[in-house]
């Protein structure tokens, strides 16, 4: 049993040496980001609900990510090229292991395919096949303090890379800041993403690691992540300080729950011709008992 573990676990890390290797120098990053991991990471895709799986070249295109432009093709094309070379990322705070982890670090962990719906506050949704591993791996890694009540993220805050990090009225406040409740960051969906459709994740889809949390709205799911502190208290985010009434700290997907300025009740499917009826917690129905007894219209 030992023998087969330490068999999995060397060749995980071979394996990511490998990438590993490829990702070192700057100039293969583009490479890097065509590079199908497929034969790499030949683990089965995860897809219970049988879910219809969004055209890569959607995902890739209709993004968001402010740092870079709130135009969707412009921050695409400003994502190009972002290099994410010698990446750490720290996990500190209310724990008994904090470290630095590099991304190579990372591959220690089961990294999986799990197919999963996204649901955009702006009321579209897709479907996508992330390549990446359970942030409960992590967190059981650093052993939370019993005063960790809350987990929270943060984008890399570096001008040079991010346009709008360096504008004269930047849209929103950096760096981005995002949080869960540590019993959702440990829910077994919650997922840290390294790649997806079979490729290392792109500039603009949050390069080279970032947050997916299948039942919030997608601002939760937070990209290009250096920093992941466990804390006391529930951390105001970046779309909390950017309007509150609007944007709450939860953002479990309801279609119970309008946003003040639309409906949630329904989604425009990306791809596709017809809406669809929005689902409580995006269809997500486990995770219920995780917000049992809150009244979801005042924890929106
Ligand atoms: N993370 C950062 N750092 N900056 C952003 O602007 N946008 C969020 C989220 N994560 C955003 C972010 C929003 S609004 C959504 S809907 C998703 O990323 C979009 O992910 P995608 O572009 O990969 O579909």
């Amino acid at each position: 049993m030992q023998e087969i573990t330490d068999k999995r676990l060397y060749k995980r890390r071979r394996d990511f040496l490998k990438l590993g290797a490829l990702a070192s120098t700057a100039c293969v990053q583009n490479l890097l980001a065509s590079q199908p991991i497929s034969q790499i990471l030949n683990s089965p895709i995860k897809n219970p609900q049988n879910l219809d799986i969004t055209d890569k070249s959607h995902a890739t295109t209709y993004v968001n990510f402010y740092e870079f432009s709130t135009n969707k093709p412009e921050a695409v094309k400003l994502a190009k090229g972002f290099d994410a070379t010698g990446w750490k990322v720290e996990v500190s705070g209310l724990c008994e292991n904090p470290k630095t982890y590099t991304m190579e670090d990372f591959f220690n962990f089961e990294i999986e395919k799990r197919v999963y719906r996204m649901r955009c506050v702006e009321a579209w949704s897709m479907v996508i096949p992330w390549i990446g591993f359970g942030l409960n791996e992590l967190i059981n890694a650093a052993k939370p303090t019993p005063n960790a009540k809350f987990v929270k993220f943060t984008t890399l805050l570096d001008k040079s890379k991010f346009p709008d990090q360096n504008a004269t009225f930047p849209v929103l406040k950096y760096p981005y800041v995002e949080g869960l409740r540590l019993d959702e960051a440990m829910h077994p969906l919650t997922l840290l993403a390294v790649g997806m459709y079979d490729e290392l994740l792109s500039g603009q889809n949050g390069a080279p690691i970032r947050l997916v949390v299948p039942w919030k709205y997608g601002f939760k799911s937070i990209k290009s992540i250096t920093k992941i502190e466990f804390v006391s208290d529930m951390p105001r985010t970046t779309w909390q300080e950017y309007n509150p009434s609007e944007y709450g700290f939860y953002a479990n997907v309801n279609p119970n729950v309008s946003h003040p300025r639309w409906s949630q009740s329904s989604e425009r499917v990306i791809g596709k011709l017809f809406k669809q009826e929005t689902e409580l917690y995006n269809g997500y129905s486990e995770v219920a008992s995780l917000y049992e007894g809150m009244d979801l219209k005042k924890w929106f």
